[in-house]
């Protein structure tokens, strides 16, 4: 449902992405590496917030490679940043409402879907997401992105800096997400362990290259030490 080939891409004249080629299908695609291995640079590069230096992406059979950020969110795929995730000064119910901007069904039908997921989202709507805990802040900013109907989402270490059982909590639901809407998931985590555990396959990120692609249960510790260079 996605590809990548021989993508590089970086900022200005340094090049980060130094072309990777990789399918993700119908799963849970973890992009692991250690910190400035090139994660969020991948995927923002996969949102078309960075440009391509060279390669090509495909997305839902047709090829996106000069298809802008804004037409690739409109075809079904969502982007939650590892920062800046939410709009602040507005509440959590406005901030929602901007992901239903793109998408087929009723806004109600959407929204009652989020509020399953996150049960602490109704209690939160007319608060400013800026005053929200960093789990809950996490919760919006994926249920915007859900509010969009994506056919890929991409989750940019969304249990960073969350208190343990926030993690423990947010990986279930990223696991429900993909089992129950058919949304495939690219999940670049930091969090190794907790991660294979949920994901299908795993890439292991290192310096910009991709050291391993293998099913999450074959990764082990000495891949992850490798890949990690620790
Ligand atoms: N805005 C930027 N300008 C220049 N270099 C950047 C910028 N953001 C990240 N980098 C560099 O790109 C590399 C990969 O960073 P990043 O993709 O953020 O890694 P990760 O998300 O795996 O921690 C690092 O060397 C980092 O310093
Ligand atoms: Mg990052």
């Amino acid at each position: 449902m996605f590809k990548a080939e021989d993508i590089r891409s970086g900022y200005g004249e340094v090049v980060v992405l130094q072309g990777l080629t990789f399918n993700v299908e119908d799963e849970i695609f973890a992009v692991l590496g250690a910190n400035g291995a090139g994660k969020s640079t991948l995927l923002k590069t996969i949102a078309k917030l960075l440009p391509l230096m060279t390669g090509s992406l495909a997305f839902d059979g047709g090829d996106v490679t000069h298809v802008p950020a804004y037409e690739l969110a409109t075809e079904g795929l969502a982007f939650v940043p590892q920062e800046h995730n939410v709009f602040p000064d507005l509440t959590v119910a406005e901030n929602l409402s901007l992901g239903s901007l793109i998408g087929k069904r009723t806004k109600e039908e959407r929204l009652e879907e989020v509020y399953d997921l996150f049960p602490v989202i109704p209690d939160r709507l007319h608060q400013k997401a800026g005053t929200l805990s960093g789990g809950e802040t996490q919760m919006v900013a994926i249920g915007r992105a859900l509010m969009q109907e994506p056919k890929l989402l991409l989750l940019d270490e969304p249990t960073a800096g969350l208190a343990p059982l926030y993690v423990d909590n947010l990986f279930a639901k990223i696991k429900e997400i993909h089992e129950t809407k058919g949304v495939s998931v690219i999940l670049a985590e930091q969090n190794a362990v907790k991660t294979l555990a949920i994901s299908n396959r795993a890439m292991i990120l290192s310096l910009g290259e991709i050291f391993t692609i293998d099913d999450s249960e074959n990764v082990n510790l000495d891949m992850l030490k490798e890949g990690y260079q620790i």
